[in-house]
């Protein structure tokens, strides 16, 4: 690309995501690499998100996943986002990787039964119904309402703690975990407020959010990263998760949306929200782009995007706002400033082999 048409690259125009300015469309998406030392963000960690932004990567997303409460055992080396020292740490990490104009924003959760008893306190597994998630084979307590209160509260502090540190934004995991545990059938046979209709699998995701909105204010940067079709028999569908968008955007109270599309409950399904080496480059970039004309809401998204050709494209035909090449900067921080520089070629590609993923169990 000539240098010309290098300053008309569509993914190297700003964005303005409420009032913060990202310098170009290249983003990291949430993904913990187990390098947190007892649930904090040590030097390992900074470094490694430093790194990104030195390469001219607009927005990390740190942590994946970390907890909000003591009992979602941390079964990946997710950061403690519980504990009040977890704000000095990331506070140096926030500070660094502004340094180098890169902004910073973390994904919370509370895993539910996403994860195995047996790590950290060996606190019971929780979740809407008792049943079990193939994966991490826990069986889940039927969480009751003082879990829930209590977790509610956990949500708030921890947004508080992120706030502190400094961070750009929040994104809130709902997909596989406790809060989108509500909302799927698959995971939500109650009968009683929280079961049944769509207000009521809400619930609980309207009082986490109005906790957090109360902790941050209005204007700190509040997403959601969030199944919008589970593409499951067992789960919901597109229509529902529109549905659901919708409600979500009417409480006002949400500023982005990570789209993901399908379950994580077992590794075959997985793959298919982490595409694999060898499988079709970007299936749900067109399913993401209906979602951002049909919403007008912020919408970011990664699967499969690892290439910048197809990044450009996700953001010249207006499909996404920030564009998700995540193991592709794993394989190699410097995307961006190769190609502003006219050094595509020498980007390292991500070959898709998802080593990555395999080895955050292996800490
Ligand atoms: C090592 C690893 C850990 C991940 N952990 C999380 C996580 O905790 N939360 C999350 O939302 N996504 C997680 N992901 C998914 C990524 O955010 C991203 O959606 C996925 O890698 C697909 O994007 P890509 O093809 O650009 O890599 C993880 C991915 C990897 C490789």
């Amino acid at each position: 690309m000539a240098s010309a048409a290098r300053e008309n690259d569509p993914l190297f125009q700003p964005y303005q995501l409420k009032h913060l300015i990202l310098r170009n469309r290249l983003m990291s998406t949430a993904h913990e690499p187990n390098y947190s030392e007892n649930g904090l963000p040590g030097e390992r960690y900074r470094l490694y998100h430093v790194e990104k932004a030195k390469g001219g990567l607009a927005l990390t997303m740190t942590a994946g996943s970390a907890i909000v409460s003591q009992d979602s055992p941390p079964s990946f080396g997710n950061l403690h986002a519980y504990k009040d020292e977890i704000v000095p740490a990331l506070r140096q990490l926030v500070d660094q990787c502004h340094d180098h104009d890169c902004a910073v924003m973390i994904q919370i959760t509370h895993l539910g039964r996403r994860t195995g008893w047996n790590h950290g306190d060996w606190l019971p597994v929780l979740a809407p119904s008792p049943i079990r998630e193939p994966a991490h084979r826990s069986f889940p307590k039927e969480i009751e309402d003082w879990d829930i209160d209590r977790i509610v509260a956990d949500y708030a502090s921890a947004a508080a703690r992120m706030q502190a540190a400094g961070l750009d934004g929040i994104e809130i995991e709902a997909y596989g975990h406790l809060l989108d545990g509500f909302w799927s059938p698959a995971t939500n046979i109650r009968d009683d407020n929280y079961g049944g209709n769509l207000d009521n699998r809400l619930r609980f995701t309207y009082l986490v959010l109005d906790a957090m909105r109360k902790s941050v204010g209005p204007d700190f940067i509040i997403g959601f990263r969030m199944a919008a079709d589970e593409a499951w028999s067992e789960g919901f569908g597109a229509e529902t998760g529109m549905e659901i968008i919708r409600r979500l955007k009417a409480t006002g109270q949400i500023d982005f949306l990570n789209i993901i599309r399908g379950h994580i409950d077992q590794d075959a399904a997985l793959s298919k929200v982490i595409p694999i080496s060898g499988m079709a480059s970007a299936p749900h970039l067109d399913f993401s782009g209906n979602i951002r004309a049909n919403t007008k809401l912020p919408v970011f998204h990664a699967a499969k995007i690892d290439d910048i050709a197809t990044a450009r494209h996700a953001i010249a035909e207006g499909k996404l706002d920030m564009v998700g090449m995540t193991r592709a900067h794993i394989a190699d921080p410097y995307i961006a400033t190769k190609t502003r520089a006219g050094r595509e070629t020498e980007i390292r590609p991500c070959v898709g082999a998802t080593y990555c993923l395999d080895r955050i169990y292996e800490g």
